[in-house]
């Protein structure tokens, strides 16, 4: 199987993910609340801020897109710098933290693709956020960027991020990896198993790369960094959708339930099983 051709060139220079969030525009602020698999989702990111963020923090949220993450900063006590790569996602950004009342939480709103991070170096930012896979969408160079979003923190602040996950994507998108392997040949999928990238699939409008938990060990490692946390974002709540829907219909055994899927997402057992894998990284000094 060859790696990824021509069409996916302007993904590796950033162009690819601009557009494609430039396009999706207000579809994005869904993702987190249209399923079940969203709710949970952002509920665990939410609590995996809520360990780390304090009131008063100067945060670096990289990746913003339409805010969901930029509110709950805000309802932590953070003061933001909100940025994104796409221009509508910032701009939508605004319009949804204004609506849900936390303008003033917001710094100001800048245009960074994650490549340029360096710029904020020595910054001293309490903490850089990048959640919902910015560093998914690099393609190389995830380590020097990594390297970057920890100079922009003082010593002893903390970088939190999430990437897609390569072997909980495979679980939950079984029945598109079964359609893509009738289609293009069963190679597809080994392709994707061996390297995460989705860049050997033809004809995708969207890609980017999948990452297993070894792999966020090893670019933490490589970044110079060290690891403090490490989460799934998902686990039970990838099952059956009829007790889902049953666990979801009354508040208090939701409530129950969403403190058992979180510590089942934070065990190590579990953090290739998700739709994402979170992290939280330190600085050396
Ligand atoms: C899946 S969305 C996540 C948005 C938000 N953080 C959340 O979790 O709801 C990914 C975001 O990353 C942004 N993005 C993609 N590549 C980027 C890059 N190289 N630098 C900065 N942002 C990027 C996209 O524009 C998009 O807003």
């Amino acid at each position: 199987m060859d790696g990824p051709g021509d069409e996916y060139a302007a993904w590796a220079s950033g162009e690819g993910a601009r557009q494609y969030f430039d396009e999706i525009g207000i579809q994005e602020l869904d993702r987190l609340v249209k399923d079940v698999r969203g709710r949970v989702s952002l509920e665990v990111h939410l609590r995996f801020l809520a360990r780390f963020v304090q009131p008063g923090w100067r945060v670096l949220e990289i990746g913003a897109g339409p805010g969901r993450f930029t509110v709950g900063l805000a309802r932590l006590g953070a003061k933001v710098l909100v940025t994104d790569i796409s221009g509508v996602q910032l701009r939508l950004n605004a319009d949804f933290v204004a609506a849900q009342g936390y303008e003033k939480a917001v710094e100001r709103r800048e245009v960074l693709d994650l490549r340029e991070v360096g710029r904020f170096g020595g910054e001293g930012f309490d903490a850089v956020v990048a959640f919902g896979g910015p560093l998914s969408y690099l393609f190389e160079g995830e380590a020097q960027a990594l390297a970057g979003m920890l100079s922009a923190v003082r010593p002893g602040g903390v970088v939190l991020a999430s990437v897609m996950s390569l072997y909980g994507t495979w679980r939950v998108a079984l029945p598109i990896a079964a359609e893509l392997a009738a289609r293009y040949g069963p190679e597809v999928i080994s392709a994707i198993l061996a390297t995460g990238d989705l860049r050997v699939v033809p004809e995708r409008a969207h890609v980017c790369r999948l990452f297993t938990w070894d792999q966020v060990v090893e670019l933490v490692e490589q970044a110079g960094g060290t690891l403090l946390a490490g989460s799934a974002s998902n686990w039970a709540s990838l099952g059956d959708s009829e007790a889902l829907a049953y666990l979801e219909a009354d508040e208090e055994r939701w409530s129950r339930f969403l403190d058992q899927e979180t510590m089942a997402c934070n065990a190590s057992g579990a953090r290739d099983g998700g739709t994402h894998v979170l992290f939280a990284v330190g600085r050396r000094d």
